[in-house]
């Protein structure tokens, strides 16, 4: 049995944020059948290779731990193409999970990101009853004049109403995603926006320091001095008043940017910092297949055009294959984004070599500089790694 996390990209959105430089474009809904097409044939395509592959090497079945529908906004497109991605999908694959006792364990665990201003009742039923198990809503801040100023098509009290919405219908794993770091957003709005994630108790909370992206409205305002962003000691307190309440609060750290109700953590997440499987599908998605880093292209118009010259290969681009010295870093890399660290043990059984063997100056290096400690079973960040998180990754990328 052959464990895979699968992504597919929904690149539209009804307009574009200030802030954001994903691939997903806004004024493109003519285009939006043709894509979930090639999208659905790209879908086939790969699960009849994989099939074909992994029988005929191992005699293998694939089973799809995760699904994890992202975007742009997947919630903009109409349910139905939700539905038929998802059919495809089950279809194609095997959803067979294989001596996991807990009931929980036996589906996979299938997320859908939505944006408040973009969903119904009739959408979320529809997601539901395609067998989606996870939403994630784009939260971002409670202020309106934060939210205005990103240029969200949403006000706080829609995302209020999109969040009960969901609820009702019956989600019971629920992540919000919420922004700090924010061109004038002060300690006390990021209390407040505690205080009220406090009380709708959502499963899940990812929580993003704000990256200046190269080419977005944001960047041009904050170069023109439109926009100033809080200082580097602000952002870091803004960061450590949220992992303290959210810990405070009966929420799981358990990656730097995410924080969980027991048992909530998320599945897709996790496999990829295990360093785990998956094929993404769709414009501009990655995918990491028997140690080969590979993607498509960013260009939604020659994804398409590709797909109707039956070209789908044009859309193949090449990353890396990785050695086995790379995959070790990369696990590294990888582990140590989450809290728990990197495990020792696990280590050494995937790799069959002591951590130590062949990372022990790096990581003494690191403790050294009190950027990791270790204990009998891990190494984690300490605090200060926490805090510079990229002197610790840089040593093993
Ligand atoms: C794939 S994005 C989009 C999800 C959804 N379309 C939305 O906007 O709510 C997932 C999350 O990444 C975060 N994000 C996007 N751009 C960011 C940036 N420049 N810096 C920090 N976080 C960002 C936002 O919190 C966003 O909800
Ligand atoms: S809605 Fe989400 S994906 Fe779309 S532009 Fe805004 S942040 Fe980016």
């Amino acid at each position: 049995m052959k464990d895979i996390g699968l992504y597919i990209h929904i690149p539209f959105c009804k307009r574009k944020c200030y802030y954001c430089d994903f691939v997903s474009f806004s004024n493109s809904e003519e285009k939006i059948e043709e894509y979930i097409d090639c999208l659905i044939c790209e879908i086939k395509e790969v699960a009849e290779n994989v099939k074909f592959q992994f029988q005929q090497k191992k005699g293998d079945l694939v089973n799809v731990r995760s699904i994890y529908i992202g975007g742009g906004t997947p919630s903009y497109i109409d349910s139905k193409y939700i539905k038929q991605i998802l059919n495809t999908i089950r279809n194609s694959y095997d959803f067979v999970m294989a001596g996991l006792t807990d009931k929980q364990e036996q589906f996979p665990e299938i997320t859908i990101e939505i944006n408040p201003g973009t969903v119904t009742e009739e959408k979320l039923l529809d997601y539901k009853n395609s067998g989606v198990n996870r939403i994630s809503i784009g939260m971002q801040a409670t202020q309106d004049r934060l939210l205005t100023q990103l240029d969200r098509i949403h006000s706080y009290q829609e995302f209020e109403m999109t969040y009960h919405l969901t609820r009702k219908v019956g989600f019971e794993n629920i992540n919000i995603d919420f922004m700090f770091g924010l061109p004038n957003q002060t300690l006390d709005d990021v209390k407040e926006s505690l205080q009220k994630i406090k009380i709708l108790n959502p499963e899940h909370v990812s929580v993003y320091s704000l990256i200046v992206e190269d080419g977005t409205t944001l960047s041009k305002q904050i170069e023109e001095g439109i926009m100033k962003l809080p200082n580097e000691r602000l952002e870091r307190t803004m960061y450590w008043t949220i992992k303290n309440f959210l810990e405070e609060n009966g929420y799981k750290h358990y990656e730097i940017s995410n924080f969980a109700m027991p048992n909530k953590e998320s599945r897709h997440n996790l496999d990829c910092w295990n360093q785990k499987e998956y094929f993404g599908f769709g414009v501009a998605a990655h995918s990491y297949v028997d140690n080969v880093r590979f993607s498509n292209i960013t260009d939604l118009n020659s994804y398409i055009e590709n797909y109707k010259n039956n070209e789908p290969e044009k859309n193949f681009v090449f990353h890396e294959k990785e050695n086995y010295l790379d995959m070790m870093k990369e696990y590294l890399l990888l582990g140590f984004r989450k809290i728990k660290g990197v495990s020792k043990r696990d280590f050494e059984n995937k790799f069959q070599l002591p951590i130590e063997s062949i990372f022990k100056l790096e990581l003494e290096e690191l403790k050294r500089k009190d950027l990791i400690l270790e204990n009998e079973d891990f190494y984690y960040l300490s605090d200060k790694g926490i805090d510079l998180a990229n002197l610790v990754f840089e040593k093993f990328v």
